[in-house]
């Protein structure tokens, strides 16, 4: 460490920070950054509003009207920076191998230079001009188990404020992490230095970005992105693709599930933890309000986004959320769609690319069934229903809000809060949902029959892709356990740790969760969804449960069980046997399709590809041609 800067750059820490390796670590990267200043979070309320001060000084946020969305700021993001960016997503393992043909890889040394030794490395005084926050975060509740604690540092004061209210950051994480704890170093910056005397622009980040995964050594390195999962560094880079490493390692599961509780009208309640790729309806699952004709169940919400699992000692899957916040998707959330995640956002809430109203308030597609006569939209110009009509994208009404507009807000905000979300030994689950976004060929609903073609049903899983990705544009792919791009190794590795959990919990007797496949999504001839979703959903929920308690009706096909009509309570929703017999189809050509795009999948991961998934298929291919 002889660079000529660090003396300069004054560490800053404070007295209860005695973390030898932490404080080298910070030194280093402060030096190797060159950022202006170090800036220790304690994650206080006193802070938050400093820094949020600070943002709207400087034109990043906005602050909301006070008497409508008290305590909320509005971000408008550089329209080049909008979402993840999955073809920038690097996983650098020593192996290419390691990280399989489903991620991108570079040599881990390769990447070091590219970043931070080279001579042109990217992080070299890529903060000069700015700020350094150092970012102390627990992913789960403090002291759990089940926790992991990260330390972020970043130039952007909006991830500070951001990671603050998405996980539990500040300074209790030193008391546990002591003189010498684990922690998961996260760099970050948005790589636009300023030069002395040059004005920053509101939403600084750079053209070039990587988002950098070493899994060996648990690290994560970001560049040029402010948004989201890459510049959140708790969210998908540690709690998905370095905790999904740490989990095959350690034996446990680190997934792209919400969980929630559901509670029945006589007081039973059980956990289930649901898949579905992103912007696939986690947030909305989990915060469902079940219709009048349940009167007596209650949906609790534990987590939206993601679930870390560890088998206990009498071999249930104990799960937890390892965050504390939800970045949800603004568009099409409304009063009806999801009244609690509503209820959520009345206050204490950063939005991001959602539309400004005249009265400073927020709008986004689908809020309200008639949009307002004027709004700014999320590029911060003037927006009308005439200028949307006038300047259409693909015959469609140029939206006001970015389709992936997010709100950030903690899930205390959260009125269907489940009582044991923070509880440090997590909650038992009784079922896995893994579901897609498919308007054709997927049933509403169908149960594997075992543990192995439930493995088999979530690996081959496909979704059309949304705006939640760089490019997303709705064509189909296979996104297994809706992990694709968050699976920390090859993709055949985590099928095998999968089965081979189940059976290792299975050879002690344990009782594995049911495993279920859903699809919200069957469009009709007129383009429209069939199944009327949200709140509705309960009912399948309801058929779920009665599964398990052995209660319920169904009829076998060739890829599990799925309800008939009357094994659905249809009280008070007019839901026709013909509709239902349009979201349950099964159609033989469609399927051997489907299967052929399986052989595709299984063909690019045959190198670790365990064999009972050919087997399963082979045995659907039998039933099928029956
Ligand atoms: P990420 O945060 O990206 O991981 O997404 P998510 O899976 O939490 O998605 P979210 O619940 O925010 O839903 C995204 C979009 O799907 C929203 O526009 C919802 O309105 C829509 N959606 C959610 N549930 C349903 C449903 O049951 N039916 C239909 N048709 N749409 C739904
Ligand atoms: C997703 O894309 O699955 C998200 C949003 O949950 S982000 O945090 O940007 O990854
Ligand atoms: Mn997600």
């Amino acid at each position: 460490m002889n660079s000529p800067r660090l003396e300069g750059v004054r560490l800053n820490a404070p007295a209860y920070v005695n973390h030898q390796r932490l404080l080298d670590w910070v030194a280093r990267i402060a030096a190797l950054t060159e950022a202006d200043d170090v800036y220790w979070c304690d994650g206080s309320q006193a802070e938050y509003d400093r820094l949020c001060q600070r943002l709207v000084d400087g034109g990043t946020l906005q602050r909301l009207n006070p008497k409508l969305r008290p305590d909320s700021y509005l971000a408008l993001s550089d329209p080049g920076d909008v979402a993840r960016v999955e073809d920038r997503t690097f996983i650098c393992s020593r192996h290419k191998e390691d990280a399989g043909p489903t991620n991108n890889w570079v040599d881990p040394a390769e990447m070091r230079a590219l970043l931070e030794t080279g001579d042109h490395a990217l992080f070299k005084g890529c903060m000069r001009g700015r700020t350094m926050y150092v970012v102390p975060f627990s992913m789960g509740p403090l002291g759990s188990p089940i926790a992991h604690l990260g330390i972020e540092l970043s130039d952007s004061p909006y991830v500070a404020v951001n990671m603050r209210l998405m996980t539990r950051m500040g300074r209790a994480v030193f008391d546990v992490l002591g003189s010498d704890g684990e922690f998961v170093p996260c760099v970050h910056t948005v790589g636009a230095p300023l030069q002395p005397g040059q004005r920053d622009v509101a939403w600084p980040c750079n053209k070039t970005k990587y988002i950098v995964h070493y899994p060996e050594t648990h690290e994560i390195w970001s560049y040029g992105s402010g948004y989201g999962g890459n510049a959140l560094l708790g969210k998908k880079c540690f709690a998905l693709r370095i905790a999904s490493k740490m989990g095959r390692e350690q034996g446990w599961l680190a997934e792209h599930m919400l969980i929630l509780g559901v509670t029945s009208p006589g007081g039973k309640k059980y956990h289930v933890a649901a898949a579905f790729p992103s912007a696939c309806g986690k947030t909305n699952f989990a915060m469902l309000v079940p219709p009048k004709a349940f009167a007596g169940w209650k949906v609790t919400t534990i987590g939206d986004d993601i679930a870390w699992i560890k088998p206990g000692r009498d071999g249930r899957l104990l799960a937890i959320n390892p965050e504390a916040g939800y970045f949800g998707v603004a568009p099409g959330t409304n009063e009806k769609t999801n009244p609690n995640c509503m209820a959520s956002l009345q206050r204490d809430v950063i939005f991001t690319n959602v539309a400004r109203t005249d009265d400073g308030d927020v709008w986004w597609e689908g809020m309200t069934d008639t949009p307002p006569a004027h709004l700014i939209d999320w590029q911060g110009n003037d927006w009308t229903p005439e200028i949307a009509r006038r300047d259409a994208v693909n015959g469609k009404p140029k939206p006001a809000a970015h389709p992936n507009a997010r709100f950030t807000v903690a899930a205390t905000n959260n009125p269907a809060l489940d009582s044991e979300w923070d509880n440090p030994a997590g909650v038992a689950i009784d079922a896995f949902v893994f579901g897609g976004r498919r308007s054709t060929t997927v049933p509403l609903v169908t149960e594997a029959r075992n543990w192995v073609e439930g493995v088999y049903m979530a690996a081959t899983m496909g979704s059309e892709t949304t705006a939640a990705m760089a490019g997303g544009n709705g064509a189909v792919r296979r996104d297994p356990f809706a992990m694709l791009p968050f699976a920390g190794y090859h993709m055949g590795d985590y099928f095998r740790h999968w089965l081979a959990l189940g059976a290792k919990l299975q050879a002690a007797g344990a009782r594995l969760p049911h495993i279920y496949c859903v699809n919200w999504f069957r469009k009709g001839d007129d383009g429209k969804f069939v199944w009327p979703g949200y709140g509705e959903n309960m009912r399948v929920l309801k058929w779920m449960l009665d599964r398990i308690e052995g209660r319920a009706g169904g009829v076998e096909h060739v890829f599990g069980i799925s309800p008939r009509y009357e094994d659905l309570s249809w009280d008070g929703l007019p839901f026709t046997r013909e509709q239902f017999g349009v979201v349950m189809s099964i159609d033989t050509a469609a399927w051997r399709q489907e299967l052929q795009s399986h052989d595709e999948l299984f063909a690019r991961l045959a190198a670790r590809l365990p064999e009972q998934l050919p087997k399963t298929k082979a045995s659907f291919e039998r039933k099928l041609a029956a």
